[in-house]
């Protein structure tokens, strides 16, 4: 039976779990040992885990794979992938080896600004409030100096803000929209506290600004925040090849090959329910690099799928031709991402993952996580339209089955080696696992 807790969170880590353990199972000791077995062994490491959030009672963890073998700009590079789908890494690694043998891939960064917005109620004359934003927005951009100064320093900060009159859609509703440059941090930090700060201006100088009659000197601030929807911080990666050098199937002619692919592109541009899977595919890689880096999925997750549903119908986020019978796939998506700040220089495997990239700059990293995307979008469409999904992702998901029924080591390599000439499915596997154990 659970119930409420008052003051959990000044309870210790041990008495957190005892109230845990004690509540919610029967079996407390087994309980406390699965949690107790996720703990580091290094003290640091586990007080840095301790203190990412609140109520830390153990850590989640997820297999960190790589994927060598990416021809980016002429670049190798080795993407580091933290994911727990089975076929994830093994698909990226194959796609990258297809184009490595093709030129590789071409990346570009095609912009990098990012929003904030003050959202205010104002009942009063919308010439007089214009007046007014024109007279304080200098002061709006000096008063936040002391927290911009740095972003400053390295090339970014404040690079604009604008008045947006709102109230065709609410009554009394305008907006501070404004625009920065983040530089190599995600900056969400910068741009909140930037925000928060234009709007303490905002109201305080509204206060004392002669033209506004007493109501009107009452401007309510409603909440300040950054934008998760970065369509200005806007990157592309593209692969291209003859029609000819396109296949490696024998049972598909490359031309039919290019075809299909184009059908399937096709298909994801116009219809949602298919646009949805097929860009879910894509975010399979662009999350394995995000979160392998630190960086935030929720928000990346957020402005891309707004960016899908852009033009009023969700669609795909990778586009795909043959002109002159040249093949061309590419993706353009927003990705607002950091490479100092945050997770960045906190968590070792964060640290150990932006290495093994030869510490990128966020635009670097825009290009990287694309590429992962667009790698990710091309085997998964590759399969769908010649063998199928499901004999890839079977066979990488055959180790999953075989840990499920607890198969020893030799049952396993026996069980792997039957699968290597046979379909793997879930009822075929448990017949094979019956069969040995018989
Ligand atoms: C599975 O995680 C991803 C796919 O469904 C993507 C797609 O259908 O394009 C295979």
């Amino acid at each position: 039976m659970s119930k409420s807790i008052s003051g959990f969170s000044k309870l210790s880590k041990s008495k957190k779990i005892d109230w845990i353990v004690e509540t919610y199972f029967s079996n407390k000791e087994e309980a406390k040992n699965i949690l107790k077995q996720y703990w580091n062994t290094n003290d640091v490491i586990q007080q840095l885990h301790d203190e990412f959030i609140e109520n830390t009672i153990t850590n989640y963890y997820l297999p960190l794979g790589v994927a060598p073998n990416f021809l980016i700009n002429d670049k190798l590079y080795t993407i580091p992938m933290a994911i727990e789908e089975s076929s994830v890494v093994a698909a990226a690694s194959k796609a990258a080896k297809f184009w490595l043998n093709r030129g590789g891939f071409k990346a570009e960064v095609i912009s990098t600004t990012k929003i904030g917005q003050v959202h205010f109620m104002y009942h009063g004359n919308y010439d007089t409030l214009k007046l007014f934003f024109d007279s304080v927005k200098p002061k709006l951009i000096i008063d936040a100096q002391p927290i911009a100064k740095n972003m400053e320093k390295r090339g970014g900060g404040i690079i604009d803000i604008e008045l947006k009159d709102k109230t065709n859609d609410i009554t009394g509703y305008y907006q501070l929209h404004a625009t920065f440059d983040t530089r190599d941090a995600m900056g969400a930090n910068f741009i909140n506290s930037c925000l928060e700060q234009f709007a303490n201006t905002f109201k305080t100088e509204a206060k004392r600004f002669d033209l506004f009659t007493q109501s009107e000197k009452n401007i309510e601030i409603v909440m300040s925040i950054l934008s998760n929807y970065v369509p200005d911080c806007l990157v592309r990666a593209e692969v291209s090849c003859p029609v000819s050098e396109l296949n490696e199937d024998p049972d598909i002619s490359p031309k039919a090959f290019a075809e299909k692919f184009i059908q399937a592109v096709n298909i994801a541009e116009i219809e949602p329910y298919r646009a949805v899977t097929h860009n879910k595919g894509i975010m399979n890689g662009i999350d394995a690099v995000v979160l392998a880096t630190g960086n935030d999925f929720r928000a990346v997750e957020a402005g891309v799928h707004a960016f899908a549903s852009r033009k009023g119908t969700y669609s795909s986020l990778t586009h795909a031709t043959v002109n002159d019978d040249v093949f061309k796939l590419w993706i353009e998506i927003p990705l607002a991402l950091g490479t100092v700040g945050g997770l960045t220089g906190l968590h070792p495997l964060v640290k150990l993952s932006l290495e093994l990239l030869n510490k990128p700059s966020a635009k670097e990293l825009m290009k990287i996580v694309a590429v992962a995307g667009l790698a990710q979008n091309f085997a998964a469409l590759r399969s769908l339209i010649t063998t199928g999904i499901q004999q890839g992702h079977m066979k990488m998901h055959l180790m999953n089955i075989l840990n499920q029924f607890e198969a020893n080591v030799s049952e396993k390599e026996r069980l792997v080696e039957h699968f290597k000439t046979n379909v793997v499915t879930h009822s075929a596997v448990v017949e094979a696992i019956e069969n040995l154990r018989r």
